[in-house]
């Protein structure tokens, strides 16, 4: 039986479901979701702020961009997780995790770009308006959630650094710290994380990096304090606890790809039409629709293909798996 470790936020600091999704439409019928202004310094701080886990996120902007589709519960995305520097099972993360400590974070910018160095996350965040964005989430495993992140556009963060015209890709690293993350002790994957995305895609406006989760910080089991949100790609594409990124020429490999090649490409995107070797993509289980519940048809990119199909024209899917 699984022993489920409470939520970093004690439950009765955390958000009621109901009421942040009364919040939202609210919000959104008020007409709030204009476009962003920058963080204020004390959210900024607050993202940053080792006491800062409880608080709600203030000024989150509902988007155009979201789904309507109804989100899985806090305890649906915090409990059922991928993150294989806490162990394999999907209890694990949220188990094992309380350790790990993202705050104060710096993020290693380098490569082919103007702006290389070291910047505290605070910093990174600053400029940037938050926004809230309700994504599907498709794992490459064929289960699915929706999920409310709070994040800013990745593209926008990126322009910052002044990516030069060799940046072809930016490759993305997870921080690599055995002592706090039990997973990285034990040779399952090459470690660190490491994913990476064309310029194009990083620059796709639906492409995010999260720092919270139904209105809060980023619980340590969802990647905390910074992870990617690509919603059309599958799951694992969304490297967590990101320390890293470099601008880069070549074509990044990822530590999944480089894990097991013929299972696991670059591309990763979702796809009902190309199967994993050992299993069929054209179905997905919803998490949180009961055990019985019927299974729903994959959709190509997780649904959002009036936004990218165009950036694969002329690519053989099939191939560039
Ligand atoms: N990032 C790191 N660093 N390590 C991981 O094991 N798992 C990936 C991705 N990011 C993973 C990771 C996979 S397989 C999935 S499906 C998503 O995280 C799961 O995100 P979630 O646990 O927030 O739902």
């Amino acid at each position: 039986m699984l022993i489920r470790q409470p939520p970093a936020v004690p439950s009765s600091e955390i958000t009621d479901e109901s009421v942040y999704l009364q919040r939202r439409d609210f919000l959104r019928r008020a007409g709030l979701a204009g476009a962003g202004l920058a963080l204020s310094p004390s959210l900024a701080a607050q993202l940053t702020a080792l006491e800062g886990d409880t608080a709600p996120l203030e000024g989150v902007r509902p988007s155009p961009l979201s789904t309507t589709q109804p989100p899985n519960s806090w305890e649906d995305i915090t409990t059922y997780n991928n993150f294989y520097e806490f162990g394999t099972g999907k209890g694990d993360p949220a188990r094992n995790s309380g350790d790990f400590r993202p705050r104060p974070w710096t993020v290693q910018v380098s490569g082919e770009c103007d702006k290389p160095g070291t910047y505290h996350l605070e910093d990174l965040l600053a400029p940037h308006a938050l926004e809230e964005r309700i994504y599907r989430l498709r794992c490459v495993e064929a289960w699915s959630m929706v999920v409310p992140w709070a994040g800013i556009p990745l593209g926008d963060m990126l322009k910052r650094f002044q990516p030069n015209s060799r940046a072809k890709f930016v490759r993305f690293k997870t921080v690599l710290r055995p002592e706090e993350m039990p997973g990285q002790r034990r040779s399952i994957l090459p470690w660190p994380y490491v994913e990476g995305l064309t310029i194009a895609e990083a620059m796709h406006p639906l492409a995010i990096m999260a720092v919270g989760l139904y209105g809060r910080l980023l619980p340590n089991q969802n990647g905390a304090p910074m992870r990617l949100m690509v919603p059309w790609k599958y799951g694992f594409k969304n490297i967590k606890s990101v320390d890293s990124i470099e601008f880069v020429e070549r074509q990044p490999i990822s530590s999944w790809e480089r894990a097991i090649p013929s299972e696991y490409g670059f591309y990763a995107n979702v796809n009902p039409e190309v199967n994993h070797p050992r299993w069929s993509q054209a179905t997905e289980r919803p998490i949180g629709a009961g055990l019985f519940a019927d299974r729903v048809p994959t959709r190509m990119f997780n649904g959002y293909a009036d936004q990218v199909a165009h950036l694969y024209q002329g690519l053989d899917l099939r191939r560039n798996f």
